[in-house]
């Protein structure tokens, strides 16, 4: 029996070049996101290097959506081995505009999404006795950006509920891999216009991030300098913090 494993946000990025590295082994593999034709076109590539798909489309942050996704995936492939919780999206958080919406996507998005995720493939986790569920959070995580919280604190939100739910499912033989890239080169970071320190191409961190997956790691940290500077991140006083981007608004 292949491999089964459940991607959300498989579209584009990291989601699509881990679909492709499971797909190099042959795996059977759910591709859940919004945009259907690049869900298509990715689903070719994965047939022809050797693997199996199916498309769900949609939106993370309706649970039944993802409830039904999950039901039909399971039917066709009989059970689960791994469920990584990957759709998000960045951005500002309208703080100065009163855009409610950007804030509420986010949250909707990079949270419930995730949590929506898990539970819908929880039941059979349990029954199963084995799994592994990924999150994909970020080094964003460990620092509040000014105007851009609501993204770092979507990323330390699934980082907490990761590691109060681990020891939880552990009980049922199901690991919890807590994933925080630094900055990797998708279409989430291509109009950034800030440096990007320790930058990574996708494909390079599809395979890190499936070792890790593989070896059931509990928290996951990479480029490697990371695990170095999120210390120092942390301990940087907020006066600080605060005083630097008062800098940019003069
Ligand atoms: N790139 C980085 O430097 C970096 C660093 C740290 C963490 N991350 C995290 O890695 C994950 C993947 O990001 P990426 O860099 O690969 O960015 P990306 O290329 O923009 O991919 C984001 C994926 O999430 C999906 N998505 C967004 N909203 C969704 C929704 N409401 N429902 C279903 N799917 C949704 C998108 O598909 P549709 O638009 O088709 O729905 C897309 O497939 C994200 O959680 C991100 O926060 C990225």
């Amino acid at each position: 029996m292949s491999e089964r494993v459940f991607i959300t946000g498989a579209s584009s990025g990291l989601g699509a070049a881990m679909a492709r590295e499971y797909a190099r082994r042959g795996a059977t593999i759910g591709l859940a996101s919004r945009r259907k034709p690049e869900m298509e076109v990715l689903a070719d590539e994965i047939h022809q290097a050797g693997g199996t798909s199916f498309i769900y489309v949609l939106d993370v942050s309706d649970y039944s959506a993802c409830r039904e996704a999950a039901e039909s995936f399971l039917e066709s492939t009989g059970g689960i081995d791994t469920v990584i919780a990957n759709a998000g999206v960045s951005g500002t958080d309208g703080i100065t505009s009163g855009d409610l919406h950007k804030i509420k996507t986010i949250l909707d998005t990079n949270i419930s999404g995730v949590v929506h995720t898990l539970f819908s493939f929880l039941p059979t986790l349990r029954k199963q006795k084995s799994g592994r569920v990924v999150f994909i959070s970020s080094v964003a995580g460990y620092r509040a950006l000014p105007g851009r919280s609501g993204y770092s604190a979507s990323k330390a939100a699934i980082r907490f509920l990761a590691d109060g739910w681990r020891p939880v499912l552990a009980r049922d033989s199901i690991s919890l891999t807590t994933i925080c890239p630094g900055f990797i080169k998708t279409p989430m970071t291509e109009d950034h216009s800030f440096p990007m320190p320790f930058l990574m191409d996708a494909e390079t961190a599809a395979k890190k991030m499936i070792a890790a997956i593989d070896a059931r790691k509990r928290i996951y940290i990479f480029p490697w300098q990371w695990r170095s500077v999120i210390p120092l991140m942390k301990s940087i006083p907020a006066s600080w913090i605060d005083w630097l981007f008062s800098l940019g608004n003069r």
